[in-house]
């Protein structure tokens, strides 16, 4: 992704990496403030990264987590151990336990640590361009889009999943507007989409989470999010609130979009009900900046995802295709 650095100048740069022997990754909590780089040279310290979010979004966290089963292969660790310590940071994102398994098979199969979680982020970043191409298809001139929470190249380690294709398009010169949800209460609608957004220079404004419904009354032309599970029927979980702009979608007529990787399917999780959704804690609702906001004494809930119905599902746009929920059984690979 271009990401402009302190000295001004713009550089490419991925949301992870592997570098001087060890785990890269953009500390995402401090932006858009300041891109700070942290490094960790022990799969503890990953996990630990993915559970205090400073990665995060599904297929990013699955390359986070090939990246530290990476750090237990060089660290000579046990590699039962560390894949169970790394699959418990976080219960949604289904990228999390595919990425290890993934990786746990490669290094008992003796491959090269880095050469194999290099790989899983590459082919990563190589689905995340075939997601923009596909989908950026669907993206017309004039169109106003609307997106929540962020599945950009923060999320990915670079390109994106839902902003895919509105990067392929932007590359084409298509001219488009896209509402950015500000998504409480982590805000990754406002501090990190509306970041990619500028960093690229297109044209997007950040609204509350509730003025959804408003402007889709006012004329959104496609909507498009991505997923951290989607379960066999096509139901899938999201960002809190995706749910919310599904409904809404379904009331205004105006097409609904998922975008993710074939990694993001969980095809042994029959239904919704059967996917686990984060409870994080209260104090990001009642805290901001580390000062309480809401009454002393009162409660606050935060689960950090929700379950859409596949019904309510356009299209699952794949680095293999778009595809229509009652389809996707034959994507399994
Ligand atoms: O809690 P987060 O920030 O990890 O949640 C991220 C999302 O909900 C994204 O929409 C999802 O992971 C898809 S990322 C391409």
């Amino acid at each position: 992704m271009k990401a402009r650095m302190k000295d001004g100048k713009t550089e490419d740069i991925r949301a992870v990496w592997f570098e001087n022997g060890e785990v890269r990754m953009i500390d995402q909590r401090r932006l858009p403030l300041e891109l700070t780089v942290v490094g960790f040279k022990d799969h503890r310290e990953v996990a630990e990264a993915i559970r205090n979010m400073t990665t995060r979004g599904a297929p990013c966290i699955g390359a986070s987590a090939a990246y530290a089963m990476c750090l237990a292969g060089l660290n000579g660790e046990d590699l039962d151990e560390a894949a169970a310590h790394i699959k418990a940071a976080r219960p949604t994102a289904y990228d999390l336990f595919y990425a290890t398994d993934w990786m746990y098979a490669r290094l008992r199969n003796g491959e090269d640590p880095v050469k194999a979680a290099d790989e899983y982020a590459d082919t990563t970043v190589s689905k995340c361009r075939a997601i923009g191409r596909y989908g950026g298809a669907l993206i017309e001139d004039g169109m106003k889009l609307m997106t929540h929470c962020n599945a950009g190249a923060l999320a990915t380690v670079d390109v994106g999943t839902a902003l895919a294709p509105m990067r392929d398009a932007h590359d084409r010169g298509k001219k488009f507007f896209v509402y950015a949800s500000e998504t409480r209460p982590r805000l990754q609608g406002m501090q990190l989409t509306a970041w990619e957004l500028n960093q690229e220079g297109i044209d997007h404004a950040i609204i509350p989470d509730g003025a959804s419904a408003y402007y889709m009354s006012q004329g959104v032309d496609m909507i498009i999010v991505g997923a951290d599970r989607i379960a066999a029927n096509g139901d899938f979980a999201n960002k809190i609130g995706t749910f919310d702009k599904a409904i809404c979608a379904k009331r205004f007529g105006i097409p609904f979009y998922v975008a993710a990787p074939v990694s993001t399917f969980d095809f042994d999780t029959e239904t919704g009900d059967g996917i686990v959704i984060e409870q994080r804690s209260e104090t990001e609702m009642t805290q901001i900046g580390g000062m309480r906001i809401a009454p002393v004494g009162s409660r606050a809930l935060n689960p950090a995802f929700d379950v859409t119905p596949a019904e309510l599902v356009t299209g699952f746009i794949t680095e293999k295709g778009i595809f229509r929920p009652s389809e996707i059984s034959g994507m399994r690979e």
